[in-house]
């Protein structure tokens, strides 16, 4: 019998976790038991997620930001089920399809100052090209990057990560040269050396949630420019709406040179990720027939991909989601910032649109900071792993901590949410807060289990 997902399902629904640890990364289930995450989800429906015991579950991760419109939207699905039915004559490689062309004309449309698309199948090859286009364009070889910088794994984006726990056992990458963020004058040292393609940035971190401080990249875009550089936005995780403006650049009035965007612009479906730039940068890349294919994919522009990102933002337009990511995280960050009164773990609440970081500091209160500083001993960032544990079991909604070792939480919900969802994570979050503040509370029943975890690990 050929495939049939059905019987497939019934068959082996309990396996996954099995056959993960005996064929793929055996440390993904393994690390998912250790922090009580391993679940088996069946169904997903917008900011839903539904497991096999029928327990629905808040969903503020969105596939690390892939689901914008939500899980399984119809639109995007009829979509897909169109292009499926059509039997297109697709990829054959030596043509001019109209889908890429019609998705490359909405993305441009989005980005004043950009004209021309590169499609790819994910945001770290998205990053790769805008690497190569930076080298070519300006005949340079350096790329500087960020400290927390997340711009993928492949060993060129990797080559501009700013974690040392990525990199490490991977080299030698690409010569690199990392900045503080948002640090001016590091950045005027590295161009008066010379040699400096481009800076490249995410305009929101995703690695902690960190934001340039303000004014930042318009005056890093200047002297860039003044020394013949460029500056290369990759908004892979914050474009696609997610900030409250379909670029998050668009919130610091600069127009980069080079922006990369993929996650969302998938709908949730079919990987697609695109590298917009300006005209001149593509006549440098290619500038001959000799160069035609010099850099191109076999799978990018494929019809799924394209329909999938054409409805996408058709969704987006319908639906308002850019406007409703800037109401919903307005909604959120007052409630946030209002709990941080009350309690003293709360040291900042970030973010823009629904990209919002809560970051954790030692408290004020002396009984409160000396448990603080009994986690850190365990270790450094756990007290996120604190909260993220308990609004997951108890309140069944999911969050991650923003980057290993970091006192953060990070909240990247579906940009479909509305009240409810607000409430229902505010509520959730203060019962957790409160517990956390309470004597006892987190040292006790809510940090007992995760240390001793912790330590395990
Ligand atoms: C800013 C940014 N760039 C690039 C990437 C890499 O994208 P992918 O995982 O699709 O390769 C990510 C992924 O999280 C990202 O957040």
């Amino acid at each position: 019998m050929g495939f049939d997902l059905a019987s497939l399902l019934s068959q082996h629904g309990d396996d996954g976790a099995r056959l993960h640890a005996e064929h793929l990364n055996a440390q993904v289930p393994r690390l998912l038991r250790t922090v009580g995450f391993d679940r088996v989800y069946e169904r997903a429906d917008g900011a839903r997620l539904v497991d096999r015991e029928g327990r629905s579950y808040l969903d503020f991760l969105a596939g690390f930001g892939v689901f914008g419109v939500g899980r399984n939207h119809p639109g995007i699905r009829e979509a897909l089920r169109q292009v499926l039915d059509a039997a297109l004559a697709d990829m054959v490689q030596l043509d001019t399809p109209v889908l890429p062309g019609l998705l490359a004309r909405e993305l441009v449309a989005r980005a004043p100052g950009l004209d021309r698309v590169y499609f790819t199948n994910s945001g770290a090859e998205a990053v790769e090209a805008a690497l190569k286009f930076a080298r070519r364009a300006t005949g340079r070889g350096r790329i500087l990057y960020w400290d927390h910088a997340y711009h993928g794994l492949t060993a060129g984006s990797l080559s501009v990560n700013g974690s040392r726990d990525f990199r490490r056992g991977f080299g030698p990458l690409l010569p690199d040269t990392r900045l503080p963020v948002g640090d001016l004058a590091a950045l005027r040292r590295q161009l008066r050396r010379g040699g400096v393609a481009a800076l490249l940035v995410e305009p929101i971190q995703g690695k902690g949630v960190y934001l340039p401080p303000p004014g930042f990249l318009a005056e890093a875009q200047r002297l860039l420019h003044e020394h013949g550089a460029l500056l290369i936005c990759d908004e892979v995780q914050t474009g696609v709406g997610r900030t409250g403006r379909f670029f998050c650049y668009e919130h610091e009035g600069v127009r980069p040179d080079i922006a990369t965007v993929a996650k969302a612009l998938s709908g949730g479906f079919v990987p697609v990720g695109a590298t917009l730039a300006k005209q001149w940068i593509f006549d440098r890349v290619y500038s001959s027939l000799d160069r035609v294919f010099v850099h191109a994919s076999t799978f990018a522009g494929n019809a799924l991909a394209m329909a999938a990102g054409l409805a996408t933002l058709a969704v987006m337009d319908d639906e308002g989601l850019v406007e409703n990511a800037e109401r919903a995280g307005r909604a959120l960050m007052d409630g946030l910032a209002a709990m941080a009164d009350r309690y003293d773990f709360i040291a900042d609440v970030r973010g823009r649109g629904l990209m919002i970081g809560i970051e954790f500091g030692r408290p004020r209160n002396r009984r409160r900071a000396a448990s603080w500083d009994v986690l850190r001993i365990v270790r450094r960032g756990l007290f996120a792993q604190l909260i993220v544990q308990p609004l997951f079991s108890e309140h069944r909604i999911l969050t991650q901590v923003a980057a290993d070792r970091t006192p953060v939480v990070k909240l990247l919900p579906p940009l479909t949410i509305g009240d409810e969802e607000v409430a229902e994570f505010l509520t959730a979050f203060e019962d957790v807060m409160r517990r956390a503040h309470a004597p006892g509370g987190v040292l006790g029943d809510l940090g007992r289990s995760v240390i001793v975890q912790a330590v395990r690990r």
